[in-house]
């Protein structure tokens, strides 16, 4: 079976772009694929978080990746700092990664042209430790949103460049990026991404929002003054979100949907938009709340951490015989 492998990092609540962009397809492909999903909770400290609220966003985020419908049966899940070997691993990998490249990576190129001061050197490296994180398992395909192309990429050069010096040692592996839904952009603003920093922002649904404010945002959506439902993301950003949120939700290919909505005015087309988001959220929160309050959550993670360390201790300790820093025989 080929293995699939990929993360979030809860450094906030988890928001409908995360759903649709990522964990919504992980759990579409846990029947055909070993699928290795982890909270990336090293991740989250690149930058600062207040540990009590970052506490509850981690176990929120659990909680919501059973509630979706991920099924630990099927599907190893863990919290990354619980497999000591993806530190380790990490550090292996920053050696293995030149500055030229950390240099070109957009996420770290907003942030400094956004004048961020006191950017960690966590920050800058991160891409290094998420490279780590998908190389330790050899998946075939590491499902994500379009954002982390870019780091995944970045993940294929260190991997064949690491097999070209030590010989064979990882499985080059190919992004999956969804076709419809791969960056859902801001309702508030729909140049740009649907973000979790997005703190107090009606442009970001979270998967937790009290319902009736998901619907406001929804009908608040800004949208153009063309007047018509088209799919066309440079002329009529807004709208296009709006058809590609209702789409992935729905399932119905968005040809159809402009057909559907051809006479309709915006306000009608968001309400329909709203429903269908209200639908999702509905059952997720309900399920939600059976999972927070139970100890599936410990289960999980206890039984993920045993099956992920196994799998990445076998792996670290093959790439430090290769490198020559094991001179031991284990
Ligand atoms: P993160 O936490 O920023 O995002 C998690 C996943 O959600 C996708 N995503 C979106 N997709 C569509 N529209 C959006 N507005 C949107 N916002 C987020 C992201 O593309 C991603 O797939 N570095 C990663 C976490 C990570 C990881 C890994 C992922 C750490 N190690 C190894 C894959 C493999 C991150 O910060 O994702």
């Amino acid at each position: 079976m080929k293995r699939m492998l990929s993360g979030i990092k809860p450094s906030g609540q988890l928001t409908l772009g995360n759903y649709i962009g990522a964990l919504k397809n992980f759990v579409k492909y846990q029947d055909d694929y070993e699928m290795v999903v982890f909270i990336a909770n090293l991740h989250c400290i690149t930058v600062y978080q207040d540990p009590q609220e970052l506490k509850k966003n981690l176990k929120d985020a659990v909680a919501l990746y059973l509630a979706v419908g991920l099924d630990p049966e099927k599907s190893i899940i863990f919290l990354q700092s619980e497999v000591l070997q993806h530190a380790q691993l990490g550090f292996i990998m920053a050696c293995n990664t030149y500055l030229g490249e950390l240099n070109r990576m957009t996420q770290f190129k907003d942030k400094q042209a956004k004048n961020e001061t006191n950017l960690s050197a966590g920050i800058y490296t991160y891409p290094t430790l998420m490279t780590a994180d998908i190389l330790m398992y050899d998946p075939d395909f590491v499902p994500v949103g379009e954002d982390q192309k870019q780091h995944v990429e970045l993940c294929r050069d260190t991997a064949q460049r690491f097999n070209n010096k030590y010989g064979e040692t990882f499985k080059i592996p190919e992004p999956l990026i969804p076709t419809v839904g791969a960056r859902i952009m801001s309702l508030s603003n729909p140049t740009k991404k649907m973000s979790k920093s997005d703190h107090g922002d009606k442009g970001c649904i979270y998967l937790l929002d009290d319902l009736n404010v998901a619907r406001k945002k929804v009908m608040s959506a800004v949208t153009d003054d063309l007047g018509k439902v088209n799919f066309d993301t440079v002329n009529q950003p807004g709208i296009s979100n709006l058809l590609q949120i209702h789409s992935s939700l729905s399932h119905t290919p968005i040809k159809e949907l402009v057909e559907t909505f051809k006479d309709s005015g915006y306000g009608e087309f968001k309400k329909a938009v709203a429903q269908v988001v209200v639908d999702e959220l509905t059952i997720i929160q309900e399920r939600y709340k059976q999972i927070i309050t139970s100890n599936i959550i410990e289960e999980t993670l206890d039984n993920g951490a045993k099956k992920a360390s196994y799998l990445a201790s076998k792996k670290l300790n093959k790439v430090q015989r290769k490198i020559g820093i094991e001179i031991r025989k284990r």
